[in-house]
């Protein structure tokens, strides 16, 4: 379609970054060849791409127009030993979820990864991987990347996992299928269940159930994965930002075939307080998980209140909310949320500190924010901290008509969602 102020805007987002990282690692354990499309060209599954090769697996480039590629699966003891450390570069999905396939072989490899990645927290995977008889050397800081490590044959464990965590829940789970054993993780909220889906398409035995109040994931010991046949969704993370350029009075949207994993859609309840127009259609399941169509409008927003139990589903889409909460009118508070502090970047305190930078008030609370709503221009220079989903976020407050906001670090949004800046200059029928 030919891009006219005002017209709606048609278009699919890139494919889930989370299910992306699964689906190759997942085919690369499997018994025979898989086949996936609409996985996300992008630097995070590239990550995982090159370290899976590093592991003697097969894996295509990824193209650009998310088109099928084909995966000769090694079985589930058949990585090989790495010649080289293995650069997860900035993602963590990569770094946690490998090392839980690590963790099943005996041979030894060391995991690294970028600035930001070797400043997040590990031992929240290597601590229950070592109670499974993996063992660990830190080789920089404590509890930080580059990691070692030596795995092999693995006993069984019940993990309580303080908090919702998928990548923590997807190592210790993978972990026990790679070294023959069974586990189990209870978590206090729901985490995304895309490791669980994808294991039982898969032919794995995967029982999940709600143990004294907690949520439980258990894996069975299984000989053989079959091969995956996978149509990956479009990432809601990514489509949250494009329904935000909409909302904010950018040009309507439809964006087709977005995954709707209710672990990952915690933001649609929160926009339907804050009044937005934001309807989602064309349901359906497409590979196991469910997909829809999501239209968003510009409507005016008002102000809400986010507790700890609605953080979990929605936690990558914190930033985006409190782009939402600055246009909003009245003042958000968005609390229980301190797993923001250890994302790419310390999100609480880039959020705030960019926010009174372009001129919203916008106060740091130890676990989340409160942003106070204006439809004053806003102006100035933001610090992204090469952080993908911050960059995002201001470029969308950037381009309302009137603010006037430089983000320093464009070109960081290549981790999840190569196009935005493309996306964004349609949404708003211009040559942003
Ligand atoms: C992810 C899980 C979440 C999320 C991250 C991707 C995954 O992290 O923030 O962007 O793919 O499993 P946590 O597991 O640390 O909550």
């Amino acid at each position: 379609m030919t891009d006219t102020d005002g017209a709606p805007l048609d278009l699919e987002v890139p494919g889930d970054k989370s299910i992306t990282h699964r689906a190759l690692m997942l085919a690369a354990l499997a018994h025979g060849e898989s086949r996936l499309s609409g996985a996300l060209p992008a630097e995070d599954p590239r990550s995982t791409a090159a370290v899976l090769r590093a592991l003697g697996v097969a894996i295509p480039d990824l193209p650009a127009d998310g088109g099928e590629i084909r995966i000769a699966g090694r079985g589930l003891r058949g990585l090989t030993a790495p010649s080289r450390v293995l650069d997860c570069g900035n993602s963590g999905t990569t770094a946690r979820l490998m090392l839980g396939i690590l963790a099943g072989y005996r041979f030894a490899a060391e995991l690294t990864g970028d600035a930001s990645l070797c400043s997040r927290p590990m031992r929240r995977v290597t601590e229950p991987l070592s109670a499974m008889g993996a063992t660990f050397v830190e080789r920089g800081a404590p509890d930080r990347l580059p990691i070692r490590i030596r795995g092999g044959s693995l006993r069984p464990l019940v993990h309580h996992s303080p908090k919702a965590s998928a990548q923590v829940k997807s190592a210790i789970l993978l972990a026990a299928l790679v070294g023959g054993t069974e586990a189990e993780v209870r978590e206090p909220l729901l985490s995304r269940d895309h490791t669980e889906r994808m294991l039982r398409a898969m032919g794995a035995t995967v029982q999940t159930a709600r143990v004294d109040g907690l949520h439980a994931a258990r894996v069975l010991p299984a000989e053989r994965l079959e091969p995956l046949d996978l149509r990956i969704p479009g990432d809601f993370s990514s489509a949250a930002f494009v329904a935000a350029m909409a909302l904010l009075g950018g040009r309507p949207v439809r964006v087709r075939g977005v995954g709707m994993n209710p672990g990952r859609t915690g933001l649609l309840n929160v926009l339907e307080r804050m009044g937005a127009g934001v309807v989602v259609d064309n349901r359906a399941e497409r590979s196991g998980e469910p997909v829809g169509d999501v239209h968003a409008h510009a409507t005016p927003l008002r102000a809400t209140s986010v507790g700890a139990d609605e953080i979990p589903a929605m936690i990558d889409e914190v930033p985006i909310l409190a782009i939402l909460a600055a246009r909003a009118e009245g003042e958000t508070r968005i609390t229980g949320a301190d797993e923001l502090r250890v994302k790419e970047s310390d999100r609480i305190a880039a959020l705030v500190s960019n926010l009174r930078q372009v001129g919203v008030e916008a106060e740091e609370l130890p676990d989340g924010l409160v942003v106070r709503g204006t439809d004053a221009p806003l102006a100035g220079r933001v610090r992204t901290h090469g952080d993908h989903r911050i960059a995002m976020a201001f470029g969308v407050l950037g381009a309302l008509p009137g603010n006037d906001i430089v983000v320093d670090d464009r070109d960081c949004v290549a981790v999840s969602f190569p196009g935005f800046w493309d996306v964004l200059r349609r949404a708003y029928g211009s040559g942003q």
